[in-house]
């Protein structure tokens, strides 16, 4: 019994941060002629929800708060400006079924009155940048005029412009103006004077400057930041936004798409989710909609790849079901999907994508159907979703989930069913500590590889939290995720896509952490979690190859982890090791099969000596790759790898 207990705990102590013993000098022996797996295009990717204000107040760069004056209060966002007398601003409840309310102006008598928008949290706002103001506006009486004007923190002018000569119609009216100086918490004025009664919708302002300088695009920053990533593909739009606390808040697709003044507005499920991280001024104004996820995808190269609602909401919340005989509207909003993304511009849903901007077919080939779904009632629906669309789009990949387990009863029903079904990819979401990250490296060794192929479409490694909003972005959780991750690359032939959840936090408004990205209305920092993404999926590669310490794999031994890639088209060997002890580890890493085209290794490093270290907008340099190089001695290279480090080896190799 003791000495049961004594190898269990040797077991436990191999694997635990900093405890293990040194592995001083053991040699790993990478293969790199005998591939055994080929590495998806699509292996590393990315999870986009708007949580967190990731969209509205986030990617999407509208500065402006409750534009239409649709939030639950109609001024919200808002707050009024000059000499009121009872009954000057009115929300009229209009006939636009999709953005019924407008604000109508009274000034008869020539009284400056005005609204001070709030922004998100604030607006950031930059010197010498240019910004686009734009408003729906219709005459009623009199002849007025809107003065637009920019207010820093301290209520001083630092940009304006005018707009007038409003006709009787609706229409959009638009005006631009030199910001003077930077603030990340400005505001917006808008001052109605003259004689008359103005009414006025969509009052918006926009950088002039935006990714590709899309007028009313998304924030240029945020978007390279997903570039950088080389992201496999794009997972959008969640997430539990896709189920919504009920169906009647599930995201429809349809609704956000075509002209933004008509996308109407809908609460977002993340608003009163949490009761101590409470946003009840988080709604969804589509502004970043369907097509523009499409555009995104193809602007970073990544494939799309939807998730939709299968008749069911959120599980955690009311769990409504669309009874199974009343399901044709949802699978039909696939198949519309479908035609939207890749239809000829002759049909209905693919002339609405020409008529946006984009003839071409955004080349679709992968949709997930229903999120994080359990039981019966899920796959009782996929049935008969996959009945209808199988046959109508056999090019299609119809992704399936295992629920919000990573394993367990339920997990395993899932999965079971998945195969049943024959699912090309199965959906997997897990949340743990660090310590279960680096216990299941060795997760997918045993998966099946006959069945369905694996989307890691979920996870992120939860250390403690701290003060800072970027605080749980630990330099622990990154690095137990890279140990883990080479696990995922390893068994590249059954892991095909994998992602990393949520994406964007603002630091001002989350309601989830830790997230990939933090931003305020002008920064953005990537956290330590960040850069191990962008070192897997920026080092990808083609073909697994063996990397043997002992002829084992590296998955934990002597607190050690590897996995080892060729990229076919460099004509390199890339070797991926994490090292989550306290002390440095040395290997010997010969290559066989291949001779190294060069006399040094490159090396980029992400180390870090104190686990808890974590990036922040203040300070993003804590925990950030660096590079150095290492001699190599015919196929043999000695490698010293820090403390609690994560380190990509690249050998040129001869053709
Ligand atoms: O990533 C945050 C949430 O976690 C997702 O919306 C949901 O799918 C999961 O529960």
């Amino acid at each position: 019994m003791r000495r049961t207990r004594i190898i269990f705990l040797c077991c436990v102590l191999s694997i635990t941060w900093g405890l293990a013993l040194r592995a001083q000098n053991k040699t790993l022996i990478v293969t790199a002629n005998k591939p055994v797996a080929k590495v998806q295009p699509t292996m590393w990717g990315l999870f986009f929800e708007d949580i967190n204000f990731a969209a509205d107040g986030g990617i999407y760069a509208e500065l402006v708060k409750n534009r239409s004056f649709e939030f639950y209060k109609p001024l919200m966002g808002w707050k009024k400006f000059g000499e009121e007398y009872a009954g000057q601003f009115q929300i009229i409840n209009g006939p636009n079924e999709n953005n019924p309310r407008f604000l109508r102006i009274e000034s008869p008598e020539g009284k400056e009155l005005g609204l001070i928008n709030e922004g998100f949290r604030g607006m950031g706002v930059t010197s010498g940048e240019t910004y686009n103001f734009s408003v729906m506006a219709r005459q009623d009486q009199g002849k007025s005029v809107l003065r637009i004007e920019l207010l820093d923190s301290a209520d001083a002018v630092i940009g304006a412009a005018e707009v007038k000569n409003f006709t009787g119609d609706w229409k959009k009216y638009e005006a631009s103006f030199l910001c003077t100086k930077t603030d990340s918490r400005s505001r917006l004025r808008v001052v109605h004077s003259g004689t008359g009664v103005l009414e006025i919708d969509m009052v918006s302002l926009f950088p002039q400057h935006t990714w590709k300088n899309r007028p009313n695009g998304l924030r240029a920053d945020l978007v390279q930041k997903l570039a950088d990533l080389k992201p496999g593909f794009l997972r959008f739009p969640g997430g539990c936004i896709v189920e919504g606390h009920e169906l009647a808040t599930r995201y429809e697709w349809k609704k956000t798409v075509g002209d933004v003044n008509d996308r109407k507005l809908i609460v977002n499920r993340w608003n009163t989710e949490f009761p101590y991280r409470n946003a009840p001024d988080y709604f969804q104004s589509y502004g970043l909609g369907f097509y523009e996820y499409f555009l995104l995808a193809e602007d970073i190269g990544a494939e799309p790849l939807p998730i939709m609602n299968c008749g069911m909401a959120c599980q955690y919340n009311s769990a409504e079901l669309v009874p199974l005989t009343e399901l044709d509207p949802y699978i039909q909003d696939i198949l519309d999907l479908i035609e939207f993304a890749n239809g000829d511009v002759t049909t209905q849903w693919g002339k609405l994508r020409a008529d946006m901007g984009h003839p071409q077919p955004f080349n679709l080939k992968m949709v997930g159907v229903g999120n994080e779904q359990w039981g019966t009632q899920y796959t009782d629906r996929l049935n008969v979703f996959l009945n209808v669309l199988r046959e109508k789009h056999p090019e299609i990949a119809f992704v399936g989930g295992s629920g919000p387990s990573s394993d367990g009863k339920d997990f395993d029903y899932l999965w079971g069913q998945m195969r049943q079904l024959n699912v090309p990819l199965v959906d997997e979401h897990y949340y743990k500590s660090p310590d279960w990250f680096l216990k299941n490296a060795n997760r997918y060794d045993s998966y099946d590889r006959s069945g369905p192929k694996v989307f890691a479409g979920e996870y992120a490694a939860h250390d403690k939290e701290g003060k800072d909003a970027e605080s749980r972005n630990t330099w622990k959780a990154a690095l137990a995720e890279a140990a883990f991750m080479t696990g995922l690359e390893r068994n590249a032939d059954v892991v095909y896509m994998a992602s990393y959840a949520p994406l964007f936090g603002n630091v001002d408004a989350w309601q989830w952490r830790p997230d990939l990205i933090w931003f305020d209305n002008l920064r953005s920092v990537a956290t330590p979690n960040y850069y191990v993404q962008q070192l897997y999926a920026t080092n990808k590669g083609t073909d697994v190859v063996p990397a043997l310490l002992g002829g084992k794999v590296l998955e934990g031994q002597d607190s050690l982890y590897a996995s080892a890639v060729i990229d076919a088209a460099t004509s390199e060997l890339i070797v991926k090791v994490a090292n989550v002890s306290v002390v440095p580890a040395t290997l010997t890493l010969v290559v066989n099969g291949r001779q190294p085209a060069a006399k040094e290794a490159r090396l980029q490093v992400l180390a870090h000596a104190d686990l808890a270290a974590y990036n922040t907008l203040d300070k993003p340099d804590v925990v950030v790759p660096t590079e150095k190089t290492a001699k190599l001695s015919g196929n043999k290279v000695i490698l010293t790898f820090d403390k609690t480090s994560f380190t990509v080896v690249h050998i040129p190799l001869k053709k």
